[in-house]
């Protein structure tokens, strides 16, 4: 283009020229003139007249004046001076570009004569311009492992200027990496380029900003500068490190399935894919597979599965780290497993001895281990039983302890133990088993059976039935089983007057008392025997009660009369006197009752009589006495049937009959029987009959005093300890008469009895009643009074 430039700009001034030559013929000279750019208008260039060879007043004369082509008038002729100057301001740069020199041709016109005169205004370069860049910011991206010495090309900058004026260096901003070196182009441009000063590392410095400068050669130079960003392409070559070779953590052993365990965690220095790192298990067991699970791109460990630290303590686990261009790095996990106290104590039995027999000395009677599968203070234990029994635990050889008792046991305060054994550990929380065990006591025959009473009393109406149960003795055995299997006997009496076997029987299983045959209670009234309980044991233990028997009356026994007799033979003929008023004692019918109590109270009344009006019979105590004064008509004889009745239930009577005498006054014989026998001769066949009677009556009379007297003496005895079923002092029928204290007669009275004999008669007389002191437990008013009553009707009746 310049180059075209140029020529089209040289065949213009040829033609030029010819214009000129064909025009004037005679211009042949060149006029020039230089003027610098940029000078302000109006400012003068130049004097045409010196160059002319004219002086002033003959250029103003010959008319003078400049011509540019195309009309562009750059400068102005002054006409009267010749003086040019600059019409406008020129810019050398706008006029010609980069061409040099910049002239611009015009022609300086003269006219009478016409002459053309060939002028050239030369414009002068300043440096008014700056080497500027087409971009503020050029990028270079250099890969880290670039060789030092590499060249990086890098954009020029551009100065309209011209000469030395134009660029002529560039400069980079200091820096240790780069330095800058310019290459010259064939046409004479020069360009900047960037020299690699040594290796460069991403990791340490990613971007590094320089400023390069464009210098021109002007006075003074101008620049101009661009930013260069240097960009450094990353490479893999960092491995990925772990922050930590060796992470150690500690889990609790009921950590749950699920928990992060830890994070490992490493960096690689490069970028992008190359930084990107992923985590994996190295060279791991199945074990650590199962257990633990790692997130691939977290890092981050989790518990997969339950861990027990009964089975496994530590885990070693290797981590490789791996970066996408493939390097990687390791590090390893130490995951300890803490215990916890998750394991109770374990009690082992060895042996066991139950039952064990009571009253044996110290005995080892079980034997037992503890475990416990936790360690340190958790797996430490302590054993234990209850206080308040009577066996003690000793720790024996390596967790083993035995139970032992104390002393000698009695099956019969406790027959059965439960032991509970307590192990407990030492953790926290304290972790415990109990283990009971029951041990029983067996029986040994240390106890003898013991009757529930010492002294049985057993009560038995008489006439019983044969094998009547009239009562049980019982005993009880504290020790069990055979031990405890009481049989019963009788103990045969030790006096052996006792028919004891033939009176009782007892049933050996139930002790069960039976009478054998019927008794008599007026025969015998109490009786004693032993018992005796014994165990099965071996040896056998027993003891002894006494069982007493008491025989009860039953209303049996009619009354007996006594007097009168009854068999008939002699019957006893009581006199009354004529004379005898009312209410005159006749006799007394005297009866006894083998019975006893009420069945022996008796009552008296009169049956039948020969005259009832005559004489009345006292229920009481069976006195005979007239009713009514006595008259002649009333016959000599009187017969009276007198009924003695007791009291029992049902009633058993007897009858007694009486012959009483009505006689005129006692005649001699009977009057003056109690004085002497003055006549005995007389004594005639009545009255020997009567004494004989008398005699009878008194000999039985006292037999029968006798024995009852020796009978309620051995009775009385009886009833010192016994008056349970007889009260003297309770309700007392009235129309009775107790004939005796409590019974039949007292034995309490005796009676002196005269027999004597003379005249060939022999009488007896009751002389008086020997009453002795009584007994002070016996002191009873009652029945003194009754029996002293009873005596006096004695008197009364015998003395006849
Ligand atoms: C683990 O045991 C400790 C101590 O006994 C207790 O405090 C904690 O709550 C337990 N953790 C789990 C998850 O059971
Ligand atoms: C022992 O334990 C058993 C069963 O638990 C129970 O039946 C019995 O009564 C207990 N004995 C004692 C003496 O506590
Ligand atoms: C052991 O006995 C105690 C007291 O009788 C009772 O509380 C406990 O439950 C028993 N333990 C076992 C394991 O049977
Ligand atoms: C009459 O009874 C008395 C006394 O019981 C007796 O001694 C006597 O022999 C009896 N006489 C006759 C004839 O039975």
């Amino acid at each position: 283009m310049e180059r075209e430039g140029a020529m089209i700009l040289q065949q213009r001034q040829v033609i030029f020229l010819f214009i000129l030559l064909g025009v004037s013929g005679a211009a042949s000279e060149l006029e020039q003139f230089s003027v610098v750019e940029e000078m302000e208008r109006g400012s003068f260039v130049a004097n045409v007249a010196k160059g002319l060879g004219l002086d002033a007043q003959e250029l103003s004369n010959r008319g003078v004046r400049v011509a540019f082509k195309g009309n562009k008038e750059y400068l102005q002729l002054h006409p009267k001076t010749g003086d040019l100057f600059l019409r406008e301001k020129l810019d050398r740069e706008d006029l010609c570009g980069s061409i040099e020199p910049c002239v611009l041709p015009f022609q300086i016109l003269l006219e009478n004569p016409f002459q053309i005169i060939r002028a050239e205004l030369i414009v002068e370069d300043i440096n008014d311009h700056s080497p500027a860049f087409l971009d503020n910011e050029m990028i270079l991206k250099i890969p880290e492992n670039t060789f030092p010495g590499s060249v990086f090309v890098l954009e020029n900058a551009q100065d309209l200027d011209v000469g030395s004026n134009s660029l002529q260096d560039y400069k980079i901003s200091p820096n240790s990496h780069f330095h800058s070196q310019i290459q010259d182009s064939s046409k004479g441009r020069i360009y900047p380029e960037l020299v690699l000063n040594k290796a460069l590392d991403r990791e340490e410095l990613s971007e590094i900003l320089l400023i390069l400068t464009a210098v021109d050669g002007g006075v003074p130079p101008r620049s101009g500068s661009a930013q260069v960003r240097v960009i450094i392409v990353d490479i893999n070559d960092n491995a990925p490190i772990f922050i930590q070779s060796q992470y150690e953590v500690q889990i609790s052993e009921n950590i749950s399935v699920g928990s992060k365990v830890v994070t490992v965690s490493a960096t690689d220095l490069d970028i992008g894919n190359y930084g990107e790192i992923s985590y994996t298990f190295l060279h791991a067991s199945e074990n650590i597979r199962k257990t633990f699970h790692l997130k691939e791109k977290l890092g981050e460990l989790y518990l997969k599965e339950k861990v027990d630290f009964e089975s496994i303590q530590s885990y070693t686990i290797n981590i490789q780290a791996t970066d996408g261009g493939g390097l990687s790095g390791e590090c390893t996990v130490i995951v300890q497993v803490m215990d916890l106290n998750d394991n109770p104590p374990e009690l082992t039995m060895s042996s066991l001895t139950s039952p064990i027999p009571e009253n044996s000395p110290e005995i080892v009677f079980a034997v037992f281990s503890v475990s416990d599968l936790d360690s340190g203070e958790n797996g430490r234990m302590v054993c234990s039983i209850q206080d308040d029994l009577p066996f003690s635990l000793k720790p024996s050889v390596e967790n083993y302890y035995t139970l032992v008792t104390e002393g000698a046991l009695d099956r019969e305060r406790r027959a059965e133990y439960n032991i509970t054994i307590t192990v407990m550990d030492l953790g926290s929380p304290r972790l415990k088993t109990e283990h009971n065990i029951t041990i029983w006591i067996s029986d040994i025959n240390d106890n003898p059976p013991v009757f529930t009473q010492t002294t049985y009393k057993l009560y038995l109406q008489e006439n019983n039935s044969p094998a009547l149960h009239i009562g049980s003795v019982s005993a009880k055995d504290r020790d069990s089983g055979i031990n405890a299997k009481v049989t019963y006997s009788l103990l045969p009496p030790e006096n052996g007057d006792l028919p004891l076997f033939s009176y009782i029987s007892i049933n050996s299983d139930n002790g069960h008392l039976y009478a054998l045959r019927s008794l008599d209670y007026e025969t015998i009234q109490v009786f004693q025997f032993t018992v005796t309980a014994t165990d099965g044991g071996s040896p056998s233990l027993s003891s002894q009660a006494l069982v007493q028997v008491v025989v009860q009356d039953m209303n049996d026994n009619s009354p007996f009369v006594l007097y009168p007799l009854q068999n008939g033979t002699t019957p006893c003929n009581d006199l009354v006197p004529r004379t005898a008023e009312p209410g005159y004692l006749v006799t007394k019918v005297v009866a006894v009752d083998r019975d006893w109590g009420q069945n022996s109270w008796l009552s008296y009344q009169l049956l039948k009589a020969t005259d009832p009006g005559l004489f009345t019979v006292w229920a009481h105590n069976g006195e005979v006495r007239t009713a009514r004064p006595i008259s002649d008509r009333d016959a000599i004889k009187q017969r009276l049937l007198v009924l003695v009745k007791d009291n029992g239930q049902p009633p058993l009577s007897t009858a007694a009959t009486l012959n009483v005498l009505l006689v005129d006054g006692f005649s001699e014989p009977y009057m003056q029987f109690p004085d002497a026998p003055k006549e005995p001769i007389q004594t005639d066949s009545l009255t020997t009959y009567l004494v004989i009677s008398l005699a009878s009556v008194s000999f039985l009379f006292l037999v029968s005093v006798i024995m009852v007297i020796a009978i309620r003496l051995w009775k009385r005895k009886r009833d010192a300890t016994d008056a349970a079923h007889f009260n003297p002092n309770g309700p007392f029928p009235s129309h009775l008469v107790d004939v005796s204290g409590t019974g039949t007669l007292s034995q309490s009275y005796q009676y002196e009895v005269c027999l004597t004999t003379g005249s060939g008669t022999s009488e007896f007389k009751f002389l008086k009643p020997i009453i002795p002191t009584l007994p002070p437990a016996e002191g009873n008013g009652k029945d003194s009074h009754f029996s002293s009553q009873v005596l006096r009707n004695y008197f009364g009746t015998l003395c006849c």
